[in-house]
């Protein structure tokens, strides 16, 4: 039973999975294995080797220590009165480490997860109150997210679980009950789920299940009747996962940000670079592909704005055959999602040959990119399963924003206030993306309305340049219509010609000091025919005196810009493409990762 339910959420993570079972009163059993799911199936004969009524299993997708059978769920306390599986990142796990060691507990992995175990069991032993009040305690206690799966040694057949952002599901069956991350693990034996909320707790038993919230009072909850069928189940009700990972955007760049900001300022200790470093690099290189080298060059902006420090950006596949001339005090950036791009990796490699330090920011932990690099940033934006990057690419921008505002700051170039402000914004992007994806329903109008066209043409300056480029990518792999980005100034240098009645040219413009000139260069191609959509920031009411059709995203610091008007850009391709009939997750002639050249 649990593995099969596994299987149904493997599309969440996949480096390594683990059970713990109970047979009646007898002591729980663990067994784990690194890899797929496959190789647990293997481990435990189909689980025949670990017979049981009550238990907990996970797949992982590594965000505290690499992938491996030490760091896989369930964790146990030292005794295995405790043992969990946990879901999210506890973002104070260092601290709460620090205060178990000082109370004589020991660890044997790096997991966030191994210390909510024994915080959990530190409380459990210390006021001997139960399992719920001992879990509620680390809820005071612990930030981040998490939803987890809890079995006390004294209480077998039964199960508990905390909630807080991360979600989870209590499935209702007869004499038998569930806890689930997501609907799929369970709808084999129950469409009747109970979706547990925010700071709340859960304790189910054969036959009960029960909501209880912080002050331990049992609170009733709808039961809902799942409707949908396994296959949309996976992907939480959206039609595809492209659509379910824009609307994860939010989070992933809010997780990300937290793995940074710490009490209110800026640490990337994380990564391995020291101060000291920071401040001796002498430029900066930045080497991706495709989506990744997109947000590199939104990074050379607000790297060289913010941090003073000159940036180049290559492709990863020129970079790695052109001998570049590297300063032996430059940094390298490679930034890769899956880790494992081949002319990303080789790039890394030919910077590290060159004795150049190189820092990966890489989502997949323990990937290739992550393991050679000198330095790690991580990601945090969890699995991405589309081919189309959205999440991980947001999730990127941050990373490059919170090294150019570590780097200004390690440099001097950034007042500690000025600091506090970019911070601050930073912090508010969540909300303004949240924002943005609710108004979907004009983009989609729009979308549905030009779909058939041919031809589109993306026009910013500087940042919203940048920003083009990857709404062209975005546009181009999932609808398959010739598009192209430009930096507006250099269309009359010949593009222009192309521009005939009709012609759909999408400018985006939210930078003040080049505002004018962008709308310019609208006006130049409307002259000409064609179609304008613009995309701008809330305020810049003006854009509506040019274009056909306006889109706004909300004001931010104009560094961050991309982070918002990509978003419109993404859905944007993404309607087209399904108005369009095209196999929006899985377009013809990708592949997720490019392990070849
Ligand atoms: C486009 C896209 C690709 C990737 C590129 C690099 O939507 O996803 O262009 O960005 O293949 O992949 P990673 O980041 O895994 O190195």
């Amino acid at each position: 039973m649990l593995l099969e339910g596994l299987s149904k959420l493997e599309y969440r993570g996949y480096d390594s999975a683990g059970i713990a079972v109970r047979d009646g009163e007898k002591d729980v059993r663990v067994v784990k294995a690194r890899g797929r799911l496959s190789v647990l199936e293997e481990k435990t004969d189909g689980g025949r080797t670990v017979p049981g009524n009550c238990g907990i299993g996970h797949t992982r997708w590594a965000t505290h220590g690499e992938p491996s059978e030490n760091n896989a769920h369930p964790h146990v306390s030292e005794d295995s009165s405790v043992v969990a599986v946990h879901n999210g990142i506890i973002e104070n796990y260092q601290e709460l480490k620090e205060k178990l060691l000082r109370n004589g507990y020991t660890f044997y992995s790096d997991t966030d997860t191994e210390v909510a175990v024994k915080l959990i069991d530190y409380y459990y032993k210390k006021y001997k109150v139960g399992p719920i009040d001992a879990i509620a305690k680390c809820m005071v206690r612990m930030r981040g997210s998490y939803a987890l799966a809890v079995m006390f040694r004294d209480y077998p057949g039964e199960i508990y679980a905390a909630r807080k952002e991360s979600p989870m599901i209590l499935g209702l069956g007869d004499g038998e009950n569930f806890i689930a991350s997501d609907v799929p693990a369970i709808l084999k034996h129950t469409r009747r789920v109970i979706y547990v909320g925010n700071l709340e707790m859960a304790r189910i038993t054969p036959e009960k299940a029960e909501i209880i919230d912080l002050n331990g009072d049992v609170i009733e909850k709808e039961v809902t009747e799942i409707t949908w069928d396994a296959e949309a189940a996976e992907k939480g009700g959206f039609e595809h996962f492209m659509m379910k990972e824009i609307y994860e955007e939010p989070r992933a760049i809010e997780d990300t940000l937290h793995s940074a900001i710490k009490e209110g300022t800026i640490d990337i200790s994380g990564t391995g670079l020291t101060e000291e470093e920071m401040k001796s690099f002498s430029s900066v290189w930045i080497v991706g592909c495709g989506s990744a080298y997109h947000v590199g060059m939104v990074a050379q902006y607000v790297l060289e704005d913010l941090a003073k420090i000159p940036v180049r950006v290559e492709l990863a596949s020129e970079f790695r055959y052109r001998q570049p001339l590297l300063a032996k005090d430059a940094l390298v950036v490679i930034i890769s999602q899956s880790g494992e791009t081949a002319d990303s990796l080789a790039a890394l490699r030919e910077a590290k040959r060159q004795g150049v330090k190189v820092l990966g920011i890489v989502n997949v932990v323990g990937s290739a990119i992550a393991r050679e690099a000198d330095y790690v940033f991580y990601t945090l934006a969890g699995p991405e399963i589309a081919v189309a990057t959205t999440k991980a690419y947001s999730a990127q921008l941050i990373g490059c924003d919170l090294l150019a505002v570590a780097l200004g700051r390690a440099r001097g170039v950034l007042e500690e206030e000025k600091i506090k402000e970019l911070l601050s914004d930073l912090l508010s992007l969540p909300g303004k993306v949240e924002r943005i994806i609710e108004d979907k329903e004009r983009i989609q109008w729009f979308a549905n309305k030009f779909a058939n066209i041919n031809d589109v043409f993306f026009l910013g300056r500087g940042l919203d340049y940048a920003a083009c480029m990857e709404g062209s990518l975005k546009m181009k792999e999932i609808s398959y219509i010739h598009s192209e980005a430009y930096a507006a100034g250099e269309l009359k240098h010949g593009t222009i010609s192309l521009v005939e009645k009709g012609t759909m040219i999408i400018g985006v413009a939210t930078q003040k000091r080049i505002f004018e000139k962008t709308i310019s260069n609208m006006v130049e191609v409307k002259t000409r025919g064609a179609y304008l959509c613009g995309i701008t920031s809330a305020g810049n009411y003006s854009m509506e005196d040019t274009a056909d059709f306006v889109l706004y995203v909300p004001k931010s610091d104009e560094h961050f810009s991309a982070t918002l008007t990509v978003i419109p850009l993404q859905l944007l391709a993404y309607y087209v493409a399904v108005n369009r009939g095209i196999d929006v997750d899985k377009p013809r002639n990708l592949a997720k990762s490019v392990t070849v050249e």
